[in-house]
């Protein structure tokens, strides 16, 4: 079996249900069910005797320990983290705990276990980071693509608290020879994204006729990835990734964020059209965020070449899939929209919308 964290969040959660469609072998999911974990995203293997979930923190040394005791997984994927980089500028101390030493408590509960097994289960452990291309810092417009060789410049409390946990990662390979891989991965999207990420809000506040509130100029690039391609990615370095390498992820999907704001309008205008006219009369430019980078671009080219992995949905076909799928899933976006979110939306944009 293999252990999960963070797996009851947007991309743990839908790399198990995708992992649990294509094979039998069981998920241990270790998931603090913080605002962003929603049980509702698992409803359907809530019964699944091949998903256990364990409600607890990636920091609790003596759970970790014993659950890698009780379950032996051939492999850990850790996805838990704080996620959100508006969150981590508002209050970083919580990134700090859970990003950085949540991944030091992870690695030294696989040091200890990995280091007790015997040959043949020792030489297929894996442990398996989830990173982010944030770690890379911002490019300019003409700069290449982040590849695996580009230095760590982090900017926001978010990306600095990632960088350092890769950097852990990276260590306890060299130094404990600990079977590690990293994959950065750029912005994902798709079904099951708490609604706080810019394509999940625009379309959940497009529906309540809500402002849809695009930072600065709205010229910021991400390179948009498809979240069944990212599991799948994860998969590929799961099973023939090396150890101590990293793989970059991404989607060769280069948009502005007004690009994408205005085809998620334009998908709403078609699929669920407004009495009030086109959604995108709702777009509000409003105050930048703090440190904003400018510009991510990912260049995949080493998964591709080693693992034979390439995105499979082009934005087209996956943006249309997504806004689908909330269009068809009303009750799961009502439920995650409680009092605590409506206090994050209220302190996030509250006052600070601006005339476009
Ligand atoms: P998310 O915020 O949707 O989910 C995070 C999950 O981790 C939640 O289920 C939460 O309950 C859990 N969690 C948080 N703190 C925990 C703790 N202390 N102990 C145990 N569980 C805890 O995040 P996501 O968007 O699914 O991102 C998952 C991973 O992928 C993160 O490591 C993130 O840095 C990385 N990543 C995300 C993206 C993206 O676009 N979303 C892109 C690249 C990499
Ligand atoms: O690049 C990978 C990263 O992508 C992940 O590591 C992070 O976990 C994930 O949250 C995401 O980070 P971003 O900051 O790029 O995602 P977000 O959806 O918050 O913002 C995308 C872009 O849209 C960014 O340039 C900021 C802008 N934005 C965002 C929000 C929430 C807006 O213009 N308006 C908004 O309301």
């Amino acid at each position: 079996m293999i252990l999960v964290t963070g797996g009851a969040g947007f991309i743990g959660g839908n790399f198990i249900l995708d992992w649990l469609a294509g094979c039998n072998e069981p998920v241990i999911d270790l998931d603090a069910l913080t605002y962003a974990g929603n049980l509702e995203t698992l409803a359907d293997i809530a019964d699944d005797p091949r998903h256990v979930l364990v409600q607890g923190d990636v920091c609790d040394r003596d759970l970790i320990a014993g659950l890698l005791e009780k379950y032996r997984p051939r492999a850990i994927v850790h996805f838990a983290a704080e996620s959100h980089v508006d969150r981590s500028i508002h209050g970083p101390g919580e990134f700090i705990r859970t990003n950085i030493e949540g991944t030091f408590v992870m690695l030294e509960a696989a040091r200890a276990y990995w280091n007790a097994l015997g040959g043949v289960e020792k030489a297929a452990f894996r442990f398996h980071h989830i990173s982010t291309d944030e770690v890379y810092g911002s490019l300019t417009a003409d700069e290449a693509p982040f590849t695996e060789e580009n230095p760590h410049r982090p900017n926001s409390p978010y990306a600095a608290s990632k960088a350092a946990s890769d950097h852990l990662a990276r260590a306890w390979f060299h130094t404990y020879e600990l079977p590690v891989v990293v994959t950065n991965c750029s912005n994902n999207y798709g079904p099951y994204q708490f609604p706080e990420k810019l394509i999940p809000l625009t379309i959940v506040n497009a529906l309540a006729g809500q402002p849809l509130p695009v930072y600065g100029d709205g010229k910021n690039v991400r390179d948009w990835l498809y979240v069944g391609d990212h599991c799948r990615a994860i998969r590929a370095v799961l099973e023939g990734g090396r150890p101590g390498e990293i793989y970059n992820v991404g989607g060769h999907c280069e948009k502005t964020n007004v690009d994408i704001v205005r085809t998620v309008c334009a998908l709403l205008d078609d699929m669920w059209p407004s009495e009030g006219g086109s959604y995108a009369r709702l777009i509000s430019f409003v105050t930048d965020r703090p440190g904003h980078d400018r510009r991510y671009a990912i260049d995949a080219s080493k998964i591709e070449r080693e693992l034979g992995w390439k995105p499979e949905e082009t934005f087209e076909t996956g943006i249309r899939k997504t806004v689908q799928w909330y269009l068809a899933h009303p009750k799961w976006v009502a439920n995650v929209q409680s009092g605590a979110y409506r206090e994050w939306i209220d302190r996030q944009y509250g006052g600070a919308e601006t005339a476009q």
